[in-house]
């Protein structure tokens, strides 16, 4: 019945539809539009159904997909039928990321094709390039408030040298991911400017209210993004007389998705950004599309509706392009980001593993795998084709995002634990060489983030700097074994760029007005391309570090079972200072490799016999992938030394 009435409003858009569209050759596009079609009008009705204006809005929203479906290049196209072939392309493990500026990483988008070989050399082949379209002069949250949702930033290059760079990049093979900031645009965009100017149309892109009576009510569930530098979620403008929603900072207008233009408009947007070669888009912040009084306005049913419905469309148009869902949240809500009572994901193909992430941070400060072990048992499986970006550091802070439930259940309180944390990681706890930053300090709620490099959150900035050898080496150490985490864990890994050669903290921000405020600036570097260098000589830190991450590149690119298809199994061992998982080939029950992961500073020791179903090995009957050895084996007891790692397979 219900299909029967998407059916004849399909008719009917089709019978409307501008000479402009029926006059191409559209055939796979209409076979994808009816595909999709029942699910997509379901979406478009269930979130803007009782608007009069409902069947013009539909009419758009085809148009929308059809114009840029006819604008999509012929190569792209052609990407798209293979990818719809071979849809699963994307949890191969032959995947590995990296995220970076493109003015920390090189000079602008033309000079970043001289550095592709730098790329293939580390092995990696998908490069995500943090936000490029155009912004204004001063703060712009690293790119986060746009001005332009067409337009590159002059200090980035230009439209032509990215499609360039996109190109040149599918040559060889290369994933290029862009960003495009869903949930808000700077207060210069053209869009805030009408609304500034008094445009009724274009206050309705916001929340724009004229009294403080429904922003007080908003702020009684909301929390605060920045409390220190953007307290509350409303901003006064003084021209337009009105309060408007900033849930980041006051720059940043929050889109209103209650309005089906907001959404048309950025679906377009999506479209143009994937028209351009981008084979995948970071949604960023994507927990915040939807705002609804009374609650927190994160992780609303209705966000996950939005992005259902983008994906949808972007399905019809653009198959062959992937979304990550910025979704930094609790473990229990990030999983459906994958598709919200789905079976196969149906919004974002990819999602930051946040929880991972912040767990790992968790073994580095107690050095052992209790929460690890603990908070990954409860990380919730995930659908089918979805999967995981693992990542250790990225642009953004370092949040303590696990469940308190977890922490009380791995021994500790959590109040206590989270304190703990962040005086380690920050380095005011006795004994910790950790060199971060407290970010976002919440003085009414006691929170705290972390800002930092890998290399100085780990103690690599204290040891150089005080010339303690032993130290130095256990923060390679421990570089190397977080690394192997992401690299074997399941899901793409993401490296962050300047930690494959140890980049410390750089205080340069300090000096800038527009950075001073926001110590995310301080792991946010430009490349030393002299330090870079020092990677071919054994010895030196980069060396170590840069060489040591593309072996295991390039290792983990041979191993089957570390492609992503559900198919880990965590390992509860006797010793909590070790993090133990199997990853297995579902085909195939003897195809496995076991991971074990030891986070303490002293070597450990694992009975084999804990390991059941593997158990039982003497010396001899174990490899490690990774160093190409028989690890050593006494007693039917394996030997973990200090901060090091195992990927063992059956000889
Ligand atoms: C995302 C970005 C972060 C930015 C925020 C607001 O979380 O990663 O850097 O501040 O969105 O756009
Ligand atoms: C986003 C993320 C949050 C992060 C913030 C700023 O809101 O969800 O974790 O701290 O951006 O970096």
């Amino acid at each position: 019945m219900y299909e029967q009435i998407s059916h004849s409003l399909l008719n009917d858009i089709l019978n409307q539809i501008k000479p402009d569209i029926y006059k191409k050759d559209l055939r796979h596009f209409y076979t994808r539009l009816g595909a999709n079609f029942y699910a997509i009008h379901g979406l478009f009705a269930k979130l803007y159904g009782n608007r009069p204006d409902f069947d013009q809005q539909a009419q758009k929203l085809v148009e929308t997909m059809a114009r840029k479906y006819i604008k999509r290049p012929d190569e792209l196209k052609q990407l798209d039928l293979e990818r719809e072939r071979d849809h699963n392309w994307f949890l191969h493990q032959k995947w590995v990321g990296m995220a970076l500026y493109v003015n920390g990483f090189a000079e602008d988008l033309k000079d970043m094709q001289d550095h592709l070989s730098y790329f293939q050399e580390l092995g990696v082949n998908l490069v995500h390039i943090m936000p490029i379209m155009k912004c204004p002069k001063g703060q712009s949250d690293g790119g986060y408030a746009v001005s332009d949702f067409r337009e590159v930033d002059e200090r980035a290059g230009t439209l032509e040298d990215l499609q360039n760079l996109a190109k040149e990049m599918r040559s060889r093979e290369m994933l290029l991911a862009l960003d495009v900031v869903l949930n808000h645009t700077s207060d210069e965009h053209e869009w805030a400017e009408k609304a500034r100017e008094g445009d009724p149309t274009y206050q309705d892109y916001y929340y724009t209210f004229e009294s403080r009576n429904i922003p007080d009510m908003f702020e009684e569930s909301m929390l605060e993004v920045f409390p220190e530098t953007a307290p509350g979620n409303f901003t006064w403008d003084e021209k337009m007389q009105r309060w408007v929603m900033t849930v980041f900072n006051h720059n940043q207008w929050d889109l209103n998705y209650n309005n089906p233009a907001v959404f048309i408009e950025m679906l377009d947007v999506i479209l143009y950004w994937a028209n351009q070669g981008a084979d995948i888009l970071r949604l960023d912040a994507v927990a915040f599309l939807w705002k609804k009084l009374g609650s927190t306005c994160q992780n609303e049913h209705e966000a996950h509706l939005i992005l259902q419905l983008m994906k949808d469309c972007c399905q019809v148009t653009a198959p062959g392009v992937l979304f990550i869902a910025e979704a930094i949240v609790a473990p229990s809500e990030v999983t459906k980001y994958f598709g919200e009572d789905a079976v196969i994901a149906k919004e974002c193909e990819i999602a930051y593993n946040a929880t991972l992430m912040a767990l790992l941070w968790d073994a580095v400060a107690t050095k052992n795998a209790k929460l690890l072990t603990q908070g990954i048992k409860n990380l919730p499986v995930k659908l089918e084709r979805a999967t995981w970006l693992n990542y250790i550091r990225c642009h953004d802070d370092i949040g303590l995002g696990f469940d308190d439930k977890d922490i009380i259940q791995a021994g500790y309180e959590p109040q206590a634990h989270r304190r703990f944390l962040i005086d380690y990681l920050t380095g005011r706890f006795d004994n910790s060489h950790a060199r971060g930053l407290p970010f976002a300090e919440n003085f009414k709620t006691g929170d705290s983030r972390i800002s930092g490099s890998l290399a100085s959150l780990v103690g690599l900035q204290y040891a150089i700097e005080s010339g303690d050898i032993e130290a130095q080496e256990s923060a390679v150490k421990l570089i190397l074994l977080l690394n192997s985490m992401i690299l074997s864990f399941g899901g793409i890994p993401l490296l962050y760029y300047g930690d494959e050669i140890g980049t410390l903290n750089d205080d340069s921000y300090l000096d800038d007005p527009d950075k001073v405020n926001d110590n995310r600036w301080v792991h946010r570097p430009q490349i030393d391309w002299e330090k870079a260098q020092k990677r071919h000589s054994p010895g030196t830190i980069e060396y170590e570090i840069f060489s040591g991450i593309k072996k295991m590149i390039t290792i983990r690119k041979e191993i089957n079972v570390f492609a992503d298809f559900n198919n880990r199994e965590l390992v509860d061992v006797g010793n909590p200072n070790l993090f133990v998982f199997s990853r297995f080939n579902p085909q195939k029950s003897n195809d496995r490799v076991l991971v074990v992961a030891n986070f303490n500073d002293k070597p450990q020791k694992l009975d084999l016999e804990d390991v059941t179903s593997w158990g039982s090995y003497a010396q001899g009957q174990l490899f490690d992938l990774h160093t190409r050895q028989q690890p050593e084996i006494y007693n039917n007891t394996l030997v973990i030394p200090s901060f090091s790692f195992y990927w063992l397979r059956e000889m």
